[in-house]
């Protein structure tokens, strides 16, 4: 297993030099990155073609940056099974396009109300609210129909059936959307631990362990103990994931993390360092990164990718 960095010193200020050198992705992990942006401009609709307007906020939401963790996520879950990439890349679309949908109505002026993501003006700065609701609408129904539609992968309409639940589940009601709604209905509310473990897990977390599953379902995984185990490594990762993007919103550069930064709080967002403190919520992200650790041991090597993401979430900068 390789090694990551404890509760100690991720809680430890000054280890901030050490894990601003860690956090690079592996020349592998780039590469997936690479390939799911190749992967997603060729799944989108012709921006020269009508409807031009929407077709363009589509392409702008999604090919303006990011760092693909969701993709990333896929192919590293299917290689731990030997998947030929190929195999993946729907998968990996589908999840970035439900992702860049999100992020799209998470910063419209009924949500978040934000003006810049990914280090340029959100979509509907840019094209308008109209539009921008539009673009999300349309790259969610997309991101189904790419994993209805992919040949590449050998798997039987059942499982291909059971990919597309996993993906409606993860980003409906009772997992992105849910979540969404719970971190609205929060603001200016006193919420419990509880409640905001409950409330990340759906908004953030869902979607990523749907992640890690279509990666292992696509690669021909039928194993339950480790479709189990997975899942509980998606989980530990997906909140770890939620629970840094707050600390980073409270110590972060909005020129570095792209968006902007201090925003949770002056919005009274129920957030991890703001419920917890700023020393507990490293502490817990440095447990769930344990735990998701331990979670795939039996993978060994095979999992060495998803062990690197689950470093990368923990100890990201942006
Ligand atoms: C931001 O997600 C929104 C959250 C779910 C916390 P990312 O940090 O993955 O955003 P990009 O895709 O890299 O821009
Ligand atoms: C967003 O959480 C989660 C989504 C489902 C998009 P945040 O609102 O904290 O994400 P950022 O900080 O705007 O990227
Ligand atoms: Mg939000
Ligand atoms: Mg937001
Ligand atoms: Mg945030």
């Amino acid at each position: 297993m390789n090694s990551h960095p404890g509760a100690e010193s991720l809680a430890s200020g000054a280890a901030g030099r050490e894990i601003r050198q860690a956090c690079e992705l592996s020349s592998t992990l780039r590469g997936f990155a690479e390939r799911s942006n190749v992967m997603l401009s060729r799944a989108l609709p012709d921006s020269t073609q009508p409807p031009i307007p929407l077709h363009q906020a589509m392409h702008y939401a999604v090919t303006g940056g990011g760092k693909r963790m969701r993709p990333l996520l896929v192919y590293a879950s299917g290689c731990a099974f030997n998947a030929p990439l190929e195999h993946l890349d729907a998968a990996a679309v589908a999840v970035e396009m439900i992702h860049a949908y999100s992020l799209v109505h998470d910063d419209l002026p009924a949500m978040d109300d934000d003006a810049m993501r990914r280090g340029q003006p959100t979509c509907h700065v840019e094209f308008g609210e109209a539009m921008a609701i539009l673009a999300g609408d349309a790259l969610q129904a997309l991101a189904f129909e790419v994993l209805a539609r992919d040949h590449a992968a050998p798997i039987s309409a059942d499982v291909r059936l059971e990919m597309m639940r996993i993906l409606g589940d993860a980003c409906g009601s009772h997992g992105m959307a849910g979540g969404q709604a719970l971190d609205l209905a929060a603001i200016g509310q006193h919420l419990g631990a509880n409640e905001l473990e409950r409330m990340h897990v759906l908004k953030t977390g869902a979607l990523i362990r749907a992640s890690v599953r279509l990666g292992a379902l696509a690669a021909g995984c039928r194993d339950t103990d480790l479709l189990a185990a997975l899942e509980r490594y998606g989980h530990c990762v997906g909140l770890a994931f939620q629970i840094r993007d707050d600390i980073l919103d409270v110590e972060g550069e909005s020129a570095e993390l792209g968006k902007t930064a201090g925003k949770d709080a002056a919005q009274g967002k129920p957030t991890y360092p703001a419920i917890l403190g700023m020393q507990a919520s490293r502490i817990h992200l440095a447990a769930l990164t344990d735990e998701a650790m331990t979670s795939i041991a039996m993978l060994g090597d095979s999992a060495a990718h998803l062990r690197d993401l689950a470093r990368f979430v923990a100890e990201r900068e942006s």
